[in-house]
């Protein structure tokens, strides 16, 4: 007898996913003529994977729910707005929050979903661009066929063409079979192309070429091969300014824009970090198989505060170290070392009173004020060399992987100070 196997399918989970599996399941147990024992042990795995998803659904269901009701207390047209996205089946894949700023964005994408226009997502490192991806794909009419995401900056530039594209058995060293690649793979569903900037020119020219034709020419093979994918793209970088400066093509930006969401920085909507805060907490207990931890209240002011530069992932990567460190309360001596001293800098507008709150000793302030210095120097240095760090260790003298080392230290990227990047 052959089994539905669960793990193949994508890894978001949505109540249309899930119904499906449920219908799969009853299905492959209504036509069993009998059952063999390891038979029994796989469905009886695949039901506790099931529970395991219903509970996790209604776990982000339950934040959900909050979100409204938060909005509720704010402003009236905030919650319905948010209410009415739930009443038209809206499915969430766990974004919450009800800031306009991202209230507008879920509406776009509400609209965007149902089309196969392409949609671009802009927004800073971490304010949940492929969780809206997920979104307009589960809220669209290929929300059953396949989500296949690919990072387009982390994959070498020589086997880029072959990831998307697929290859010829011979095609080059080391393809020692034909292979087809993830546009194949996303047939009948969404390709979410992330991190889009990083796209080299020539394989951006590839790309315009299939959104134009929808064909495919797998590397190595003259034959053009249908494919029917919608593409949803990401980036953090500027795009527009990119064209402008030619390193990224203008007619590839303009065919991918057709629709943009913008996902606001977490520090234009502090309203939501309360939520954000509880709901991780959560979700980390469950992981951990702990109590959620309380919070001090200087911790508390100062997770409202902090700028957050890595965004809601920062926020989620903070809740999960307190979570783990933190016995029963977490306080500041739980944050991360490099985020501590921030708290105690004379903090700039948007930490104001952090210095205070975290109640610093001088030793503290004085490594602050340290660290703030070597930032401003990194920082600096780099926009004197256009975001070369080769370039930088050499005119500073200083060994490049230290180099490289103290930039993650103060989650300084490089390629931000490159010409085009967003400012
Ligand atoms: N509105 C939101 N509600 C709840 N969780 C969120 C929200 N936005 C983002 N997250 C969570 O924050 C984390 C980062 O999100 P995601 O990976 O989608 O960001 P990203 O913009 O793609 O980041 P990067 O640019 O670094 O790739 C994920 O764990 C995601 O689930
Ligand atoms: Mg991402």
């Amino acid at each position: 007898m052959k089994l539905y196997n669960i793990k193949s399918k994508s890894s978001a989970i949505s109540y249309a996913g899930v119904l499906e599996k449920v219908e799969i399941l009853s299905s492959t147990l209504r036509w069993a003529a009998q059952l063999e024992r390891p038979e029994i042990e796989k469905l009886l795995g695949q039901c506790n994977s099931l529970r395991d998803e219903v509970m996790q659904l209604s776990h982000k269901e339950r934040f959900i729910q909050a979100s409204s009701a938060r909005a509720n207390k704010k402003n009236a047209s905030e919650a319905e707005r948010r209410q009415a996205l739930v009443d038209r089946s809206f499915v969430f894949e766990g974004v919450f929050g009800a800031n306009p700023k991202l209230l507008e964005s879920l509406e776009v994408a509400e609209k965007a979903a149902p089309t196969d226009l392409p949609v671009l997502i802009e927004g800073e490192s971490g304010t949940g661009k492929e969780l809206m991806a997920k979104v307009i794909h589960a809220n669209g009419s290929r929300a059953d066929g396949p989500y296949i995401s690919v990072n387009c900056g982390a994959i070498p530039d020589s086997l880029l063409e072959s990831e998307l594209f697929g290859h010829k058995k011979g095609a080059f060293t080391g393809a020692t079979g034909d292979r087809r690649g993830k546009f194949e793979s996303a047939h009948g569903g969404t390709i979410f192309l992330d991190e889009l900037g990083e796209l080299p020119l020539p394989s951006q020219v590839k790309l315009l070429r299939v959104l134009q034709s929808n064909e495919i020419q797998r590397v190595g093979s003259d034959e053009l091969i249908e494919v029917d994918a919608r593409v949803v793209a990401a980036t953090n970088r500027n795009l527009r300014q990119l064209s402008a400066q030619g390193a990224f093509r203008e007619d590839l930006f303009y065919r991918l824009s057709v629709i943009q969401v913008t996902l606001p920085p977490l520090r234009e909507r502090r309203d939501e970090i309360q939520l954000l805060n509880e709901f991780f907490c959560d979700e980390a207990a469950e992981r951990l198989h702990r109590a959620p931890i309380r919070m001090s209240a200087r911790l508390l002011r100062f997770l409202e505060r902090y700028d957050y530069p890595g965004n809601i992932r920062e926020l989620r990567n903070i809740i999960y170290r307190l979570s783990c460190l933190a016995a029963d309360t977490a306080d500041l001596e739980h944050l991360p070392d490099d985020l501590r001293p921030v708290a105690g800098a004379a903090a700039p507008a948007g930490a104001t009173g952090a210095a205070a709150i975290a109640g610093a000793s001088l030793a503290e302030r004085k490594k602050a004020a340290s660290d703030q210095a070597e930032r401003d120097f990194l920082e600096s240095g780099l926009r004197e060399t256009g975001g070369k760090v080769a370039e930088l260790a050499r005119r500073i003298d200083m060994n490049r992987s230290h180099l490289q080392t103290l930039l993650k230290k103060h989650a300084i990227r490089s390629r931000d100070f490159r010409a085009g990047a967003k400012t």
